[in-house]
């Protein structure tokens, strides 16, 4: 079937794109990670490249190749995901999609930790990580025009949604519930499909269920409208 052509409404426009987990080192053979598969982030990254934008992907290790026309920066850590998003600044529009972990080994070892007999818990403490999503929506010239995050919940979606977005600042967010099914299929975290809310300062909207390339064309088509009245 042919595809319809995609506007291109959001050409001179640059966007910062964040993917996929972080791994957050324990030693030089472990590291904390999480389930997300980067798909729904590199689909935004792809839906914003075809209307026209200059697309910087920030991305954490996954198995997907990079969307043609993306500049991709590949990260393992938050704290590289941070360094890498404020070096691509200015941007116009932030889609932080990034697992981000949220909390790091705060001395990580440099040889392999061994347990100890008699020892129960484990030698690890952990430290929180920079949360680059307040951090990029803090008022200031170099913050993008439109910042978008994301909120990944496995209980009071909506009411945790919009609280995320006033306490971080953001525009808006994308909500998306998380819980495994529990029918063996895979959950929103490593599947195809995603049944997401927009929560705005307007209010929210429930999208119907879509795979996620349609959350990604839909988002796009959201962004590009919301820009288009200011001139570039
Ligand atoms: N995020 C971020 N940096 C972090 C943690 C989260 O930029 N250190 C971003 C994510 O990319 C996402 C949004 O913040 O866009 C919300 O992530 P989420 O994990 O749902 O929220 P947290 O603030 O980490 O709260 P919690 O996991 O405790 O619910
Ligand atoms: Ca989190």
């Amino acid at each position: 079937l042919a595809r319809e052509p995609v506007p291109q409404d959001l050409a001179g426009r640059h966007a910062l794109v964040t993917a996929g987990p972080t791994h957050e080192p324990i030693d030089p053979v472990r590291y904390i990670a999480n389930r997300s598969s980067g798909r729904q982030g590199y689909a935004i990254a792809a839906a914003l490249s075809a209307r026209g934008a200059g697309v910087t992907l920030v991305s954490g290790p996954v198995s997907l190749p990079a969307p043609p026309g993306v500049a991709l920066v590949p990260v393992e850590t938050a704290s590289d995901m941070l360094a890498a998003c404020e070096a691509a600044l200015p941007a116009d529009i932030a889609v932080l999609a990034a697992a981000v972990g949220d909390w790091r080994v705060t001395h990580p070892g440099t040889a392999k930790l061994k347990k100890r007999p008699g020892q129960p818990a484990a030698p690890l403490s952990l430290t929180v990580n920079p949360d680059i999503l307040a951090s990029l929506s803090a008022p200031g010239p170099r913050r993008p025009a439109l910042v978008i995050g994301f909120a990944a919940e496995t209980e009071d979606l909506l009411a945790n949604a919009a609280d995320k977005r006033r306490r971080k600042g953001c525009d808006w967010i994308v909500a998306n519930d998380v819980s495994l099914p529990g029918d063996g299929s895979p959950g929103v975290m490593g599947g195809d499909r995603n049944q997401v809310h927009l929560v705005t300062a307007d209010g929210t909207e429930a999208w119907p269920s879509l795979d996620k390339r349609e959350v990604a064309d839909r988002l796009a088509a959201r962004i590009a409208a919301h820009l288009a009245p200011h001139s570039l």
